[in-house]
């Protein structure tokens, strides 16, 4: 037996319930770990609220890193007391132990923390694919806007565009979070909650907009986000933390510029275990070079996995967040 968070009925935080449930021996390819640490990420928010539908009961979390306590058969290239850690599913992250399929593990690499590793492996790959894998990508010297900087994938993605020579404009909701964002590598910051973030971007640059916006806010920010893009700019919408983005007339993206738009998910990015490996090598190089430094800006227990996402949700959160088992 182990305790793990699980939810019978979506809804808002306190659906979330600490239980006694089995822990299934690993069966072939697959891998026993106890968790050290546990990634809080926003998609947790829309599985338990069913912005994004599961069936019920469920587990839930995609990120955790831990010590493997045993294997299943046909299991070589990972061992009993092996440190690993991942970010896609299957779901069920908030445990204290966990049965995962060995092609979705990578192992941590020495002068790394499992904290750390719990902070970046979800966060840290999503920036990886958004600034290095996308079909079209920022060069030195370009400037980006990218909605909620001081967030957890907005702090890691302040120092790595700021490593790549990228001018990055982050938006925020506070002075504190401005500050934060800038300390971090942002170029510039805009409180959108206070100023025009349209208007601040033309005035930054001097009225040629940006190539790329990185939006992960949604709704409350797609439409400006278009009229921040320069012809032919890429709108890269990635989340919905104020909700989904409504349905739009394509016709709207000729009208304002000839704009590309992309809904990417990690998933899409590291689904195949080439890929997988080498962007968690490129993350774990950045990191261990000291250009994106991660780590928990907070951390609860992990049966506090309702007051985390009341926090998350109530935008009194920064950076990275990790639960502890
Ligand atoms: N597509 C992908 O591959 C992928 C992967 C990972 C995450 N994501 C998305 O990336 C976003 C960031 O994820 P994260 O885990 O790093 O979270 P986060 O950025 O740490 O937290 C969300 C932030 O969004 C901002 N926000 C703006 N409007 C909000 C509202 N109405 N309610 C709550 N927050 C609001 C807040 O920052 P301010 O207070 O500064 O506004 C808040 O701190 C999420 O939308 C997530 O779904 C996408």
């Amino acid at each position: 037996m182990a305790h793990a968070i699980r939810f019978h009925k979506t809804g808002g935080p306190e659906v979330l319930q600490w239980e006694d449930v089995n822990v299934p021996q690993p069966g072939p390819a697959e891998a026993l770990i106890r968790h050290k640490a546990v990634g809080l990420n926003y998609i947790d928010t829309y599985h338990r609220s069913g912005l994004y539908p599961m069936p019920m009961p469920s587990g839930i979390g995609l990120e955790a890193a831990g010590v493997i306590e045993a294997v299943g058969s046909g299991v070589t290239e990972l061992k009993p007391g092996d440190r690993v850690a991942y970010a896609n599913g299957p779901i069920g992250a908030y445990a204290e132990l966990k049965v995962h399929p060995v092609d979705r593990l990578v192992k941590i690499p020495e002068g790394i923390s499992f904290e750390q590793a719990a902070s970046m492996m979800l966060q840290g790959l999503t920036v990886q694919y958004l600034l290095r894998r996308m079909y079209l990508v920022p060069k030195a010297g370009d400037t980006v806007l990218w909605h909620a900087a001081a967030g957890g994938i907005g702090l890691i993605a302040c120092q790595w565009a700021k490593a790549l020579g990228v001018n990055l404009i982050g938006t925020v909701s506070s002075e504190e979070k401005a500050k934060l964002a800038r300390e971090h590598g942002a170029a510039h910051t805009v409180i959108y909650t206070k100023e025009d973030f349209v208007a601040k971007v033309n005035e930054i640059t001097g009225g040629k907009k940006v190539p790329i916006v990185y939006d992960s806010v949604g709704k409350d920010t797609f439409m400006k986000s278009l009229d921040c893009l320069s012809v032919r700019g890429l709108m890269v919408s990635f989340g919905n933390s104020s909700g989904a983005v409504p349905p739009t007339d394509l016709g709207i993206l000729a009208a304002k510029g000839s704009l590309y738009v992309t809904r990417p998910s990690l998933m899409g990015y590291v689904s195949k275990r080439d890929e997988l490996v080498a962007s968690a090598n490129d993350l774990f190089a950045m990191v261990l070079s000291g250009k994106v430094k991660v780590g928990p800006r907070q951390t609860y227990a992990l049966k506090d996995a309702a007051q985390a996402h009341r926090d998350l949700e109530g935008r009194k959160t920064t950076g990275s967040t990790v639960l502890l088992p």
